[in-house]
């Protein structure tokens, strides 16, 4: 048996070579970095749960008629996509006041904010991903205006329809990344979605009693994440009959560590 060709290994996932030319498989680990990797362990269980969290929002997504790299899910941990040239630029959408944002304009953390706000951070681990405008995208030339206003009408409507659909189970969407890729049809690039959408890359707060239920339990050490992701599955109704019992105790988290 030859062993499949890995393509990429990056800090939550692995690539690899898909079954037909322009396919890819994508692995979902355990692995959780947080800090541009400074920080670093593993959450239990989370690969097959933002395997099937992402499968579900992309299926969704696609409805809508947002055109996406996922195809279908295969295994636990693994999904087939379509292969994407990557557009080198993490697309983050805020609509309320959070992380990065709070930090660096000292904005209280849970202000609602008056409009959608959407950055652009460059991909590049060795910069640490750092902020960058439009006028910088087009100077070098990481994608196009054009592909730019398609990422920003695409960013716009996941936000809606995302924001929907996690207010319908109790969950506020508070921010989120997004990543696209290029595909090419003859001579004509188009821009899809890429990537995954689970709760390493949003912040997703219950609606009642603003616990987090998303990778900032990992990143500030509160405890409790696997549950966290665990209750996002469950909410989105994609947990096996019989575990949906195992509802989500944080507060026993929370009272453990005295806060
Ligand atoms: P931030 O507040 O740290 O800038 O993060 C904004 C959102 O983007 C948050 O939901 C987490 C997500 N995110 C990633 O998915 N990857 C990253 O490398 C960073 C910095 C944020």
């Amino acid at each position: 048996m030859t062993r499949r060709r890995q393509i990429y290994e990056g800090k939550a996932k692995i690539l690899y070579e898909g079954p037909e030319p322009g396919t890819l498989i994508q692995y979902f680990k355990d692995d959780a970095t947080a800090f541009n990797a400074q920080k670093r362990g593993t959450i239990s269980g989370k690969g097959v749960l933002n395997n099937r969290i992402s499968e579900h929002l992309f299926t969704a997504l696609q409805t809508i008629g947002i055109p996406t790299h996922f195809i279908r899910r295969l295994n636990m941990r693994e999904q087939l996509i379509r292969q994407v040239e990557i557009i080198p630029v993490e697309v983050v959408i805020r609509n309320v006041a959070a992380g990065s944002l709070s930090k660096r304009l000292g904005i209280e953390e849970g202000t609602q904010l008056p409009r959608t706000i959407i950055e652009y951070y460059y991909k590049d681990d060795a910069l640490g991903d750092p902020m960058v405008a439009d006028e910088h995208i087009a100077c070098f030339g990481w994608a196009s205006q054009e592909e730019m206003n398609d990422i920003a009408d695409m960013a716009i409507r996941v936000n809606d329809f995302m924001c929907g659909l996690f207010a319908a189970i109790g969950i506020r969407l508070v921010d989120f990344k997004l990543e696209f890729g290029r595909v090419w049809e003859n001579d004509f690039a188009r821009v899809i979605l890429a990537d995954e959408i689970s709760p390493d890359g949003c912040r997703l707060w219950d609606m009642k009693s603003n616990e987090k239920l998303d990778k900032d339990r990992f990143r500030q050490d509160l405890g409790g994440e696997a549950e966290a992701y665990q209750e996002v599955a469950r909410r989105l109704g994609l947990m096996p009959e019989g575990e949906e019992t195992a509802v989500l105790d944080l507060d026993s988290h929370r009272k453990k560590r005295g806060k």
